[in-house]
């Protein structure tokens, strides 16, 4: 069994971005930015936005968190992607998710322009990744699609199965693990799967993003597969500082010893989501896409 160690490879591409840039700099340009907003205190968000500044530290990009309290309005929010959208100094932006209730997060995500949705998540976005067009890919399915690459995870007419069908995981990772040069034989399943167990034991590769902690167990992996954890559930542990620890959706103990290769959590999925948004907001920086 062999650790796919996210946490790893996510330092080295940071450090492949931070060269990139220094050379840019050196060339005269000016450094990537990238713009968080982040609406209100939920601890999960703040941790994520603040993991996602230190990135950008890491490769040099410059960073700026934009932070609105809960009762901000969906105008106002509107009203300042709107200038996000014109303001030439920033590259790229995200507006945390969760948004509180009274917020159409549809619609904020909508008027994103796509040339800076660095998320991937407008349908602009998502619709010319589904078709294999040049877009910004959604940080989590680029992440898990970059560490198969560099272990030489063999993807070519393998069987995958993704267990999980969000808008910003089961969904967009189903058209990459498809894509030509990728080349998996991809089935996706969720809540309303019948058989589960069989379909999985049957896959190469099985890439867990339901978020309901220890579900996948041992006797639904194959000897031999690639097991992707993407869960990252907050479950309360006293003994730790921060009151909680992180949970993947991968009985780890159990299933590791069947595998040939595993992700951990954390330092699996979680850190290469990170890196491929700061690897967006290059291709941002650089006008490779639009
Ligand atoms: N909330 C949880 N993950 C994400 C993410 O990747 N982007 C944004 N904008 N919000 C999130």
């Amino acid at each position: 069994m062999q650790l796919i160690d996210g946490k790893q490879t996510a330092a080295n591409i940071k450090a492949e971005i931070a060269e990139i840039v220094s050379a840019r700099v050196a060339q005269g340009h000016r450094r990537p930015h990238l713009v968080a907003v982040l609406v209100g205190h939920d601890g999960g968000s703040e941790t994520y936005v603040a993991n996602k500044a230190k990135a950008c530290e890491a490769c040099g990009f410059d960073s700026t968190i934009i932070r609105r309290e809960d009762d901000v309005t969906e105008a106002e929010l509107l009203d300042l992607i709107d200038k996000l959208n014109k303001d030439s100094n920033v590259d790229g932006f995200i507006i945390q998710l969760p948004l509180p209730a009274h917020i159409n997060e549809q619609k904020i995500t909508e008027a994103i322009l796509p040339s800076k949705d660095v998320d991937g998540f407008h349908p602009v976005n998502v619709g010319r990744q589904s078709i294999g067009l040049p877009c910004f890919h959604s940080a989590t399915p680029a992440g898990i699609v970059e560490l198969l690459k560099r272990y030489n995870v063999p993807t070519r007419g393998k069987n995958c199965v993704i267990i999980g069908r969000s808008n910003i995981v089961g969904k967009p990772l189903a058209a990459l693990m498809m894509q030509k040069g990728v080349d998996a034989t991809t089935t996706v399943c969720h809540s309303a799967t019948e058989n589960l167990a069989e379909i999985t034991r049957k896959a190469d590769i099985i890439i867990a993003a339901l978020g309901r902690p220890g579900f996948v167990t041992a006797d639904m992996v194959k000897e031999g597969a690639t097991v992707i954890d993407v869960g990252t559930t907050r479950v309360p542990d006293s003994s730790r500082k921060s009151g909680f620890r992180l949970c993947g959706d991968v009985d780890f103990e159990n299933v590791a010893p069947k595998c040939a290769f595993i992700t951990p959590v954390p330092g699996g999925v979680g850190p290469m989501t990170i890196v491929s948004l700061m690897q967006n907001t290059l291709r941002a920086a650089l006008g490779e896409i639009y």
